[in-house]
């Protein structure tokens, strides 16, 4: 069997909200449950749509964080100029749904994986799907199985010291360029810097200073284009960590925010310019989980362990019980530490929990149950670009 199938599964999957024939409360949930609340969310999505907004800056959220072509949409309606996805997959989710302006922001370079692109781009030029390029085996590789009757927009992608993906050297970002003028199917876009390593650093200043250094250092890089005859008509980047920083970047036009949606414990913990937690946004994004268990006095398990939460550092946090800490214990279990809270969960009680990183705790999950302002949840959104792992 060829590997064409991962393509035909993936744009089987439903993407529309199912809708619930009764309401029901968080307490009723099948748990593990990802619960996602609306007006949070929709508040989170319009506060960085003004941020931008009022400093002239684009808004292109990034789909990473919640892979669900429902929220692009959502995003696209609040203003966004497009989308980005991580992953050929989770691009190949949000444009089966209908959306044309997304960019890729990781370069692609296998053949399977090319002809996948080539297949799911619509004919001419009426769309405005784009993917970054960082190396000339990604650029053939592209003009090989692009159609002729197909145009993508590309994005060149440099690095300055996060050292995961991008271009440095001035020769190959020439080479690049070169190449790219010779052909018609490929539209020069323009310039995509991620400098992820920073996100998340825990003093605002050294944020700042690092951000605004990166971006100092691209300058050279801008010459070369503009020597190079390119305009760059999308310069983008940023994250949740450096949007108020990058904001002030003059050649930037648009910021790739994606966790600011949800928020999550990661992101909560670190300092903004103002304060000691990242309080800008506001958790719309928990785990509901029951608790199952209590061998021990002092303590209680609740059913959610790793194959609910994703963590790289810190843990599930419970905001509805102050003093209560979570430990993951393996797969399926996390255990309570109930401090002077001892008597307030039982059995059989359903507790909320901000994730410790929002963007793979979601690929843990097939739906995102919405909660609404009465307090009920009425719909799920099916999460199509979970498991997407290609
Ligand atoms: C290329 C790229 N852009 C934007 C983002 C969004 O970052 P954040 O979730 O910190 O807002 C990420 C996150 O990993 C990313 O990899």
């Amino acid at each position: 069997m060829s590997t064409d199938f991962v393509l035909s599964r993936l744009l089987d999957k439903p993407s529309a909200p199912i809708q619930l024939t009764e309401p029901v409360a968080v307490s009723g949930l099948p748990t593990p449950a990802l619960v996602l609340e609306r007006s949070i969310l929709q508040k989170n999505i319009d506060s960085m749509r003004d941020f931008l907004a009022a400093k002239g800056k684009g808004f292109r959220p990034h789909s990473k964080t919640h892979k669900c072509p429902i929220i692009a949409k959502l995003q696209m309606e609040a203003g966004a100029v497009g989308v980005c996805a991580a992953k050929l997959s989770e691009a190949v989710a949000l444009i089966n749904s209908g959306l044309t302006e997304i960019l890729i922001t990781s370069p692609i370079v296998s053949k399977s994986k090319l002809e996948i692109l080539n297949k799911v781009l619509p004919i001419g030029s009426d769309h405005d799907i784009n993917i970054v390029l960082d190396s000339m085996i990604g650029l053939e590789g592209l003009l090989e199985c692009l159609d002729a009757d197909k145009v993508i927009g590309v994005l060149v992608d440099l690095d300055i010291s996060m050292a995961r993906t991008g271009l440095r050297s001035d020769e190959d970002l020439m080479r690049l360029l070169e190449k790219i003028q010779k052909t018609d199917r490929i539209k020069f876009k323009g310039i995509q810097h991620y400098a992820g390593y920073l996100m998340h650093l825990d003093n605002y200043g050294k944020r700042k200073e690092k951000s605004l250094n990166a971006w100092q250092t691209l300058e050279d890089k801008f010459l070369i284009l503009e020597r190079s005859g390119f305009s760059c008509e999308i310069v983008t980047g940023g994250g949740t960590g450096s949007y108020d920083i990058d904001v002030h970047v003059e050649r930037l036009t648009d910021l790739q925010v994606g966790s600011y949606i949800f928020m999550d414990e990661e992101y909560r913990s670190i300092p903004t310019q103002t304060e000691s937690r990242f309080t800008e946004f506001t958790p719309s994004l928990t785990v509901a989980c029951t608790a199952i268990s209590q061998p021990k006095q002092g303590m209680i398990t609740v059913d959610g362990g790793y194959k609910a939460f994703a963590s790289d550092s810190v843990n599930p946090v419970c905001d509805e019980i102050e003093g209560v800490d979570f430990h993951f214990a393996g797969d399926e279990h996390g255990v309570l530490v109930l401090g002077d809270s001892d008597t307030s969960i039982r059995i059989g009680d359903v507790v909320r929990f901000v994730t410790p990183h929002c963007d793979p705790t979601v690929n843990l999950h097939d739906f995102y149950w919405i909660l609404e302002e009465d307090n009920l949840i009425h719909s799920c959104w099916p999460i199509v670009g979970r498991g997407c792992s290609w």
